[in-house]
């Protein structure tokens, strides 16, 4: 089945930290798959900008290796590489000074979409965003993309916001969270507001309880700085957590709109409970005499940043009051995993014998590996000898059940890249629903200072602390099991 692709109108994209890891890893990769997947228009243009000096043949040379290398040898056409090549170009510029701004002036065509990515410390947001302004290079309809972290608390929030909204309106920044550009997150809306058979049953009165696991198996080494300043807490918790738990526990939206799907988030956020002590863990992986641990990789004398954490989370309103979400997150846990899982409640009466072995029924999303789902269901065991109930997995995995094209679709940042061509900024984070998030992150870990409390150490490439398996087990739970 033919995925269909819609080319997106002429575009010059300025990319600010174009020689930097994202952009050589996801962003310069990202465009050429759509590129070659005639999603780029021909008279699209890409323009590298950083700060050292750099002609655009060794920018090419700089994109066409990162694109051999982080793009499957099977997929990278010569044929298609020379064009997508001549699309770039490159310009050094000085994002706190004067040097390179009037080149960049004269590379940008008025006529086109112009769109602008801030791959650089958020530090550097506000500098770059004047100077778009003052040497009138963004239009009044330019578009600026900001990576994550968006701050570090509420008040580095507020201020980044600010300084932003001083240079460009609201509808022209493209907060980026890609977990919002998994195929799968997407997929979860489809699947609640595409789908009569899962809403009506999608609350407090059905669901007993909802799981979100973002499980990884690489550890901190080569970012330790960035890391033990931020923790799992910051760096997963507050962005890419929440906005599956959103996703999972909104009201549908009106349509599928910015903002009406944004508003609908921020309801969530601002319903959530603060958090007790006692609902929260975490931890920090020890090493072995083969694998580093945290302290290593982190390259610090001693730390008590968290790379392990694990919550429950009440949300206050009608639909959810009472069913409680157990979040977790860790770095070298034993799988790369992450799903949701929906556990509904038992059926309120068995009209079967004692000790059927049937079970609640439970709806998993995996985001990654495997893209798919399953739903857990009760039948019969067949075969004579009474009425003895099984769980089987109903399972669909996207690329089985959908064929080879699905296993070539977008991957996060080249979905979210392309909406921002579009002017679509249903995938990306508003102002205020960024601000709420750290409102609720910020007093959890000020918490955590004020108690002075220290990770819980687990075993590199284990389930986690035990104390999280104990959070679920003292409300007579279990988390699922990790494995790929
Ligand atoms: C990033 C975090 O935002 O997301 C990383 O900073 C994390 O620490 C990464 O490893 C996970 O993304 P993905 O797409 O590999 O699940």
């Amino acid at each position: 089945m033919a995925s269909r692709v819609i080319p997106v109108d002429p575009f010059d994209l300025v990319i600010f930290g174009g020689t930097g890891d994202l952009a050589r890893r996801k962003i310069l990769p990202g465009l050429y798959r759509r590129f070659k997947h005639g999603q780029i228009p021909p008279d699209a243009r890409i323009i590298g900008a950083a700060r050292s000096d750099m002609t655009t043949k060794e920018f090419r040379d700089f994109v066409e290796q990162s694109v051999r290398e982080f793009v499957p040898k099977q997929k990278c056409d010569p044929k298609i590489l020379t064009p997508f090549l001549d699309s770039l170009s490159y310009v050094a510029v000085d994002a706190l000074g004067d040097q390179g701004w009037g080149d960049l002036a004269g590379l940008m065509r008025p006529d086109v979409v112009q769109a602008f990515y801030f791959s650089v410390g958020p530090s550097l947001f506000g500098p770059i965003a004047e100077r778009l302004k003052s040497n009138a290079i963004a239009g009044d309809e330019a578009r600026i993309v900001v990576e994550k972290p968006f701050g570090h608390d509420l008040d580095s929030a507020r201020d980044l916001n600010a300084t932003l909204a001083q240079h460009f309106t609201e509808h022209q920044i493209y907060r980026i969270d890609h977990y919002l550009g998994k195929e799968t997150v997407q997929n979860l809306m489809a699947l609640r507001f595409g789908n009569m058979l899962f809403e009506p049953l999608w609350n407090a009165q059905y669901v007993d309880h909802i799981q979100i696991t973002v499980a990884e198996t690489v550890g901190v080494a080569g970012r330790g700085a960035y890391y033990d300043r931020s923790g799992a807490m910051r760096d997963m918790v507050q962005n890419h957590l929440m906005q599956l738990l959103c996703l999972t526990a909104m009201e549908p939206p009106s349509k599928f709109d910015p903002d009406a799907v944004r508003d609908e988030k921020l309801k969530v956020i601002r319903a959530l409970d603060p958090v007790e002590p006692d609902d929260l863990v975490r931890g920090q992986y020890r090493g072995n005499d083969d694998i580093a641990s945290y302290i290593q990789d982190a390259e610090a004398t001693d730390s008590q940043t968290e790379s392990f954490v694990a919550m429950k989370l009440h949300i206050s309103n009608w639909r959810w009051n009472g069913t409680p979400f157990y979040l977790r997150t860790g770095k070298r846990l034993r799988a790369r995993m992450s799903e949701i899982v929906v556990r509904f409640k038992e059926p309120p009466h068995s009209i079967f014998e004692e000790d059927t072995g049937q079970t609640a029924n439970e709806l998993s999303i995996r985001l990654q590996p495997n893209e798919g789902m399953d739903l857990k269901v009760t039948i019969k065991e067949p075969g004579p000898g009474g009425m003895r109930l099984i769980d089987v997995p109903l399972d669909m995995t996207f690329a089985e059940a959908l064929g080879e094209e699905v296993a070539d679709v977008p991957d996060a940042y080249e979905r979210l890249i392309m909406d921002v061509i579009r002017g679509n900024q249903t995938l990306f984070m508003r102002g205020d629903e960024v601000e709420a998030a750290w409102a609720w992150t910020d007093p959890i870990i000020e918490g955590w200072q004020d108690r002075r409390d220290t990770p819980h150490g687990y075993d590199a490439f284990s389930s986690g602390p035990e104390e999280a398996l104990m959070l679920l087990h003292k409300d007579g739970r279990r988390w699922r099991e990790l494995r790929e």
